[in-house]
């Protein structure tokens, strides 16, 4: 019988610098719900999107991506961002969904445009990147990518959603991801049920 026991979830009060990038895996919802559970009030909340998250996002999301007011959108190919330089990196960057390729090439340290260049510079300034992979089933490639982020220092965040909360609908389901990646930005949530005691 397995136990879950819920961890203390840490309390963010300082601004922290937020970076979401959405690149072209399934699973634009868990983009959105996380952008729709950061609060801009609180922290400063930057986003990239690759080229093919446009397609995806066009692909699931039927209302497109909605940005919450504050929500500060970059172009991908611009190195005019605060982020592209590791004079001003983001505390956090969440990559999410992420691709295999995008994870990739930030294993393998590309930067040719600025999202990845934003990921090269978190792992540099030893920030906290989490990527949040969509994929089934793994190559070894990709198995090794990951063992390299690992090793670099990234948090690997898949995009498995869980059952046992009894989800009624895709965004509950999707819910129980994003309430890990908040789990991790440090932000407390109860965006998900959480397992609390064993069940006799
Ligand atoms: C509808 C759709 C769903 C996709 N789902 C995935 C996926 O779940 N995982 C993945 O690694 N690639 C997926 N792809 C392929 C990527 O979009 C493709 O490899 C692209 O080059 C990734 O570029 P990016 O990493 O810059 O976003 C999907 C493509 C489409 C059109």
């Amino acid at each position: 019988m397995f136990r879950c026991i819920s961890k203390p979830i840490l309390r963010t009060e300082k601004i922290v610098k937020i970076l979401v990038a959405i690149t072209g895996a399934s699973g634009a919802i868990y983009a959105q719900r996380l952008l729709d559970n950061l609060n801009p009030a609180q922290h400063e909340i930057h986003v990239v999107l690759s080229h093919y998250a446009q397609q995806v996002i066009a692909e699931e999301l039927p209302a497109g991506l909605q940005l919450p007011p504050g929500v500060i959108a970059h172009n991908i190919k611009s190195m005019n961002a605060p982020f592209a330089s590791g004079s001003n990196p983001p505390d956090v960057m969440v990559v999410i969904p992420c691709t295999m390729g995008t994870m990739g090439r930030i294993a393998h340290g590309y930067s040719e445009d600025v999202l990845l260049r934003a990921a090269d510079v978190v792992l540099k300034e030893k920030k906290k990147l989490i990527l949040v992979p969509r994929e089934t089933p793994l190559s070894l490639i990709h198995v090794k990518n990951m063992e390299l982020l690992l090793l670099a220092g990234a948090t690997i965040l898949p995009a498995n959603p869980s059952f046992y909360a009894g989800a009624k609908t895709l965004q509950q389901l999707a819910d129980t991801v994003v309430s890990r990646v908040l789990d991790h930005l440090g932000i407390a949530n109860e965006l998900a049920p959480r397992w609390e005691r064993e069940k006799e």
